[in-house]
């Protein structure tokens, strides 16, 4: 089988693409042919060393796939040869063939195509998770998305508005607002060119922002933070910037507000049960249409330098995907 392969950190060009004999399921494990990896910006700084997850060199980068089971393991069951799935492994996923624990994979419904689902975990559940579980999203509260028009971002944009709250989208251009306005986003503020927090002021008057989704930081945090009226929630999602910001915590103080962190991974390992009650909740609006999980492109495995590329020139809106040549 093919497999992508970091022998060494570095940049995208450095990924070598191999062969690899097949992986052999132990105890409770599932072969399976992988229809689609999906990738997050933290691949970039994983395959470079600066990301908290680790693997140990050589390894595959892709948390996250789509496919079809292959062959079960001794003890392994819930599922059969032939079944369509998704799965959440924090690394190893762009290969043709990759075992997993059944109890990690999910069944995908009937109207949901394996390209949707291979990159529907993390980017939505983790705003499943910021929106529900940490802000406490209500009805008609405005929600501001930074980064909207990225994987997590386009996320929030969708589940924000499907829980009924007023979305505004900031993102850095145009065609990026022109873009998530087809998901839901009621206002836009180009951050690049209009000033976010004077946009915002505008838009929510002396009430202010209930809740702010940060998935960029840098000096946009700060601005979103200002803008929080009495009680609201900064969610702390990611530095896609590269920047980690230093808010004055005296703002904290004097909005009664709260700065809270996301942190899906652990989540998943520490609340396995409100991470499956989402997860079902994800499929049954994925499946429905009620959410996109809309795919920016899907590239063949051999195109992996492209792939990495829209992500880091910040061009990706929604998902991009790596697909493998047995795909049809
Ligand atoms: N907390 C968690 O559990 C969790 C889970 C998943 C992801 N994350 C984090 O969320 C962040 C976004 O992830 P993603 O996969 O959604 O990324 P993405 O699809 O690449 O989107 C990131 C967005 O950030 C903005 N951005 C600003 N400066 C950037 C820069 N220098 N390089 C790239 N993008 C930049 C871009 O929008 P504009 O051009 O419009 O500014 C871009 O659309 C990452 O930091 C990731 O680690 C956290």
């Amino acid at each position: 089988m093919k497999a992508l392969v970091c022998e060494s950190f570095g940049p995208p060009e450095t990924l070598k693409l191999v062969d690899l004999p097949d992986p052999v399921p132990g105890e409770g494990e599932a072969l399976v042919d992988v229809s689609y990896a999906s990738l997050n910006f933290f691949d970039l700084l994983v395959i470079e060393n600066k990301y908290q997850v680790k693997p140990p060199l050589p390894f595959s980068p892709a948390a996250e796939f789509s496919g079809r089971i292959a062959a079960l393991g001794p003890g392994a069951t819930g599922f059969k040869i032939g079944d369509r799935v998704l799965g959440y492994t924090g690394f190893g996923c762009a290969r043709e063939r990759l075992v997993s624990p059944v109890a990690r994979l999910v069944a995908l419904p009937d109207g949901l195509s394996e390209e949707k689902a291979a990159g529907l975990s993390i980017t939505y559940g983790t705003t499943l998770h910021a929106l529900k579980q940490r802000a406490d999203l209500k009805k008609d509260e405005t929600l501001v998305v930074l980064g909207a028009s990225g994987g997590v971002g386009l996320a929030a944009v969708e589940i924000g508005a499907l829980m009924g709250a007023k979305v505004i989208a900031c993102a850095s251009s145009d065609e990026k607002l022109a873009f998530v306005r087809k998901f839901g986003a009621q206002e836009t503020i180009n951050y690049a060119t209009q000033d976010l927090r004077a946009e915002l002021k505008r838009l929510t008057g002396s009430r202010g922002v209930d809740v702010v989704y940060d998935p960029v930081g840098g000096a946009l945090t700060e601005a979103a933070l200002r803008s929080l009226g009495w009680k609201g929630r900064l969610l702390v999602i990611g530095f896609a910037s590269g920047e980690i910001p230093k808010p004055p915590l005296n703002l904290v103080l004097l909005k009664g507000c709260d700065i809270r962190g996301v942190f899906w991974g652990d989540f998943i390992a520490r609340e396995p049960q409100a991470h499956h009650a989402n997860m079902a909740e994800l499929l049954a609006h994925a499946a429905s249409g009620a959410i996109s999980a809309h795919v920016h492109a899907a590239y063949p495995l051999e195109s992996f330098i492209e792939a990495f590329g829209a992500i880091a020139r910040r061009e990706a809106l929604g998902k991009v995907l790596l697909k493998m040549g047995t795909t049809a």
